[in-house]
């Protein structure tokens, strides 16, 4: 028999639900689309082997700088250059995990100042250029790297009291 509430149920309660039901499957999809079309940067430097090839080519760069070497005098390089590739990689939005210090410990009783701090990105930019990495990918890279100077550079601490 056809009743009005079978109408309501056949005709608007059903489609409602298998919409519900079709947006429940649809969102975890759309949420990993996201994470993939989010690694624009990570894609643009070259994946891993791009990024490996800058940080190599970086820390080479910075060991004849001499406004950076010295600090690098007590420093296991082959240490550095794995954490720093796992940083970018994270930066970019790649499917890495950093598993080095926190920036803020590891940085702040090596006396870094504001000048090293600007001839290590000059240096980056030096090496990306000479990769032919397009500027405004190496702007996006810079960018992410800027704000961490807070945590790199610390000001000088005061002389001791006479
Ligand atoms: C945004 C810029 C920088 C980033 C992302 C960065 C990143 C890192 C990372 C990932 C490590 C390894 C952490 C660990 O050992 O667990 C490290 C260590 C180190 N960084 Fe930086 N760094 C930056 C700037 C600088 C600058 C400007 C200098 C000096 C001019 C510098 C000198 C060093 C030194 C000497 C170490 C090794 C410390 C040690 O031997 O224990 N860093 N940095």
């Amino acid at each position: 028999m056809y009743t009005h509430k079978n109408h309501v149920i056949t005709h608007i309660v059903k489609p409602v639900i298998s919409g519900l039901i079709a947006v429940s499957f649809l969102l975890p999809l759309t949420g990993m689309a996201q994470t993939h079309t989010n690694d624009a940067l990570y894609q643009a430097l070259g994946k891993e082997a791009g990024i490996s090839r800058i940080v190599d080519d970086l820390l080479t760069l910075s060991l004849k700088d001499d406004r950076i070497k010295d600090t690098f005098k007590d420093t296991d390089m082959r240490r550095l250059a794995l954490l720093l590739k796992e940083q970018f990689c994270v930066l970019s939005h790649g499917p890495c995990t950093y598993t080095g210090d926190e920036m803020k410990i590891v940085h702040e009783n090596l006396g870094i100042r504001s000048a090293q701090f600007n001839a290590l990105a000059e240096d980056l930019q030096i090496v990306m250029e000479n990769l032919h990495i397009p500027s405004h990918i190496q702007n996006q890279l810079i960018a992410k790297l800027a704000p961490m100077k807070k945590d790199i550079v610390f000001p000088k601490k005061a002389d001791p009291a006479p």
